[in-house]
């Protein structure tokens, strides 16, 4: 099922049972966080998506916790189980592509494309029912300010929009927006993303204004979308028409070259100077922590368009587990058949909340010679913002990745510290505070698969307790005799 727009989404949680209303009035400073942070964290039949219908200061509802859950992240986009989006992967790489394991790396952006997914152009949209481009501000939007250290204000479920300015290559990325005044924003896209390399090249042509397009909302998938970390060939736009079955109305901004979801709910148009940087931050991230201030780019506003009664979508990120989360385990879930279609011997992956993407990455392989799992962790740490993980456990296959007392079993059992852990040093995540430098520093590969001939192990490596099939079989039978 593919939802127009936002709303659509809210009408079909509610419908299920999953959207609370909130009525009463709420402050959109620490309050709908601290709300939200509880429903997140809390029993599972309490997380459901919040529609806060009268924020203090502003006129339109806020929406929050819309993709908090397994359910509510397989429906956003259109399966009902997120195992299932690995599975459509598979088959479109499975079934239509011929050619090398290059080759159909290559044409995964076209495939994408056949599969009557390219965005559609129109001319007139409701993101631009109302058009403000004279007294453009932020002020009227009720950005939320979430957590008692941030900075400012913050807009944290943005879509933005940039242009390579050298091929005109899209790019659509979710990156943070720091409030500095109602028309300036801190642009907080890190340094291995794909608009900061927009930006990059902007400097090396001397553009003096990269234009910038930032959706509010749009059809969930779009809103999924970028968040996922593409490669540049990959058009976020066309990802996202594929996953929701149909091509994104796509309309042409009002100020800027540039086209953004006809049905987002609100756009801000505006350009970034590649060469002004600001301090952004302190901001309480999805680390579980503030953080620090740094130097980034600034927005400029030049309008805000919108649908005449718009919500304004945003998330909350902070100590696991929390919105994000589900954002992330779709990405797993959809790149697991991109990941094993370069290393074969993957059998399954897991980053679970506390790891927080990047900080833990639990892969199960089929180990078939020495030093198997050495070579899956440096592939890994080859792969697009791979690059960014910092601890990989590698497993034997039979393992189940999304058990974590499994796992923590099993990986400090089978493990001689000395000859299984691997370190080395690499690029790091922007936000890593114990990182040895800003952007750099150590990374652990722990090789936790059972050992044996192949690894030359100086003890016969025992066998795993189980008890006989008959003995499990007779107590299942009789389990009602011991009067449990
Ligand atoms: C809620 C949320 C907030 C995010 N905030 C940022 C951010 O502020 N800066 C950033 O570089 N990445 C952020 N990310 C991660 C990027 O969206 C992600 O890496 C994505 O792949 C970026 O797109 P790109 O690969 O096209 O650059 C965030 C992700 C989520 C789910």
């Amino acid at each position: 099922m593919a939802f127009q727009d936002l709303p659509e989404f809210v009408a079909h949680l509610e419908k299920h049972g999953q959207l609370h209303r909130v009525a009463t009035p709420v402050s959109r400073d620490l309050e709908i966080s601290e709300i939200t942070d509880r429903v997140s964290k809390g029993p599972a039949a309490r997380n459901r998506a919040l529609l806060f219908e009268r924020v203090e200061g502003a006129d339109m509802p806020v929406l929050i916790n819309a993709f908090g859950s397994a359910q509510r992240m397989a429906w956003a986009l259109g399966v009902e189980d997120l195992n299932g989006l690995g599975d459509r992967v598979a088959e479109l790489l499975d079934l239509k592509l011929p050619g090398t394991l290059f080759d159909k790396l290559k044409k995964l952006g076209t495939l994408f494309d056949l599969a009557k997914a390219g965005p559609k152009s129109v001319r007139s949209a409701p993101c631009q029912e109302v058009v403000e481009t004279e007294r453009a501000s932020l002020a009227s939007l009720p950005i939320l300010t979430c957590w008692p250290g941030d900075a400012g204000r913050y807009i944290t479920l943005p879509c933005v929009f940039t242009r390579d300015p050298a091929t005109g290559a899209r790019n659509v990325g979710m990156y943070r927006l720091q409030v500095y005044d109602d028309r300036t924003l801190g642009m907080h896209w890190q340094t291995h993303k794909g608009s900061a390399e927009h930006e990059r090249e902007a400097q090396r042509l001397h553009v003096p204004r990269m234009e910038v397009a930032i959706a509010l909302g749009g059809d969930p998938a779009t809103v999924y979308a970028a968040s996922a970390p593409l490669p540049p060939g990959i058009d976020e736009i066309v990802f996202a028409g594929w996953l929701r079955g149909r091509g994104v109305e796509m309309v042409p901004c009002k100020t800027i070259d540039m086209e953004v979801p006809a049905h987002a709910e609100i756009v801000l148009e505006g350009y970034v100077d590649p060469r002004e940087r600001r301090v952004e931050g302190p901001f309480g991230d999805h680390t579980g922590y503030y953080s620090l201030a740094r130097e980034y780019p600034v927005f400029h506003l030049t309008a805000i368009t919108r649908k005449r009664r718009p919500l304004y979508p945003t998330i909350i990120v902070g100590r696991p587990p929390q919105e994000d989360y589900w954002l992330g385990k779709a990405t797993e879930r959809l790149f697991l058949p991109i990941i094993k279609l370069m290393l074969p011997e993957v059998v399954d992956m897991n980053m679970p909340a506390e790891g927080i993407f990047h900080n833990l990455v639990i892969v199960s392989i089929k180990k078939r010679y020495p030093g198997h799992a050495r070579k899956v962790m440096t592939a890994l740490w080859g792969m697009g913002l791979m690059m960014l993980a910092k601890t990989i456990v590698v497993v034997s296959e039979h393992v189940n990745v999304h058990d974590l007392s499994e796992v923590a079993w099993r990986a400090t059992g089978n493990i001689d510290p000395k000859r299984d852990i691997m370190l080395i040093e690499g690029p790091m995540d922007d936000l890593d505070h114990a990182a040895l430098r800003h952007r750099f520093g150590g990374k652990m590969g722990i090789d936790a698969t059972e050992k044996g001939p192949l690894d030359e192990v100086a003890q016969p490596w025992p066998d795993e307790i189980v008890m006989t099939d008959e003995m499990r079989a007779l107590v299942s039978r009789r389990w009602k005799d011991y009067g449990f």
